[in-house]
């Protein structure tokens, strides 16, 4: 399956894309995380994305769709990938599809977490996630880690993420706004997009994103006969 997860940030992308791509037994491909990584190991992708990163504002087209696409061709994204945070405005969907098309496939479905702005305020202000590459994500209330500061998954070092501050938080939800909304509605108009509330217990919350694509997937499936059932007819 090829998905993509959409939502303002602090939705739980990234804590539902762990176990949705666990259960669909397929990578989680995150560009935030990925720019993470590369500022930790401080390469010079690094240092530019840092730039932007902490004022808030997205890293240029250019660079994030080079990186993306680059970790979609990776043996392990040959069949199916489900894509966190990437694309996040109409010319990176553009030039996903073009990719998409290219390799002789398409989007499954896209999946969008709706989370009132106040919910997303408290789950950034308590998130804490791991310093590794893993990139665990807790909360000191919602998901507390056994060990304060520590994770349970590989023992690393928990921290707050730079541009979790206040100020920054606001430009981020601005962008998403202005920015990344409108991808939705592009979306929508292919078929492709399953709104669900992402709020509630991670468990439900996951349980109810699982149910939403299994309807997408098996209406998409449906309609794709339909079409080819009419082509036939078209040819008699
Ligand atoms: P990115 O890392 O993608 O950040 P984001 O979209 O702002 O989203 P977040 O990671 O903040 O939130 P999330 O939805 O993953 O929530 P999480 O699961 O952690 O991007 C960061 C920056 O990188 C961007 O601002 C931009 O500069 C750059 N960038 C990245 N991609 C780019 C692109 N394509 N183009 C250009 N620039 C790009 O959960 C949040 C907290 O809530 C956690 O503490 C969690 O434990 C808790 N939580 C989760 N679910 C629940 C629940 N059900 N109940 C209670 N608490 C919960
Ligand atoms: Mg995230």
């Amino acid at each position: 399956m090829r998905i993509v997860l959409v939502g303002p940030p602090g939705a739980g992308k990234g804590t539902q894309a762990a176990f949705l791509a666990q259960n669909l037994s397929i990578p989680h491909i995150s560009t935030g995380d990925l720019f993470r990584a590369n500022i930790s190991q401080q390469t010079e992708l690094g240092k530019l994305a840092k730039s932007y990163m902490d004022e808030g504002n997205l890293v240029p087209d250019e660079v994030t769709i080079a990186m993306a696409r680059d970790r979609m061709e990776q043996p392990d994204a040959a069949n199916g990938f489900l894509l966190d945070g990437f694309p996040r405005n109409v010319s990176q969907a553009e030039a996903l599809d073009q990719a998409l098309k290219a390799d002789g496939v398409e989007l499954d479905a896209v999946l969008d977490l709706e989370v009132p702005e106040d919910e997303v305020v408290k789950r950034i202000a308590g998130r804490r996630i791991c310093r590794n590459e893993s990139s665990h994500v807790f909360h000191v209330t919602y998901s507390p880690p056994k060990k304060e500061g520590v994770c349970d998954a590989c023992g690393g070092e928990l921290y707050q993420r730079d541009d979790d501050s206040e100020e920054t938080v606001r430009r981020r939800l601005e962008v998403y706004h202005t920015q990344t909304e409108p991808i939705i509605d592009y979306y929508r108009a292919q078929g492709l997009v399953v709104t669900i509330s992402a709020l509630g217990k991670v468990d439900d919350v996951t349980k109810r994103a699982m149910e939403a694509l299994d309807r997408q997937v098996e209406g998409k499936d449906q309609s794709d006969e339909d079409k080819s059932d009419s082509e036939d007819g078209d040819d008699k």
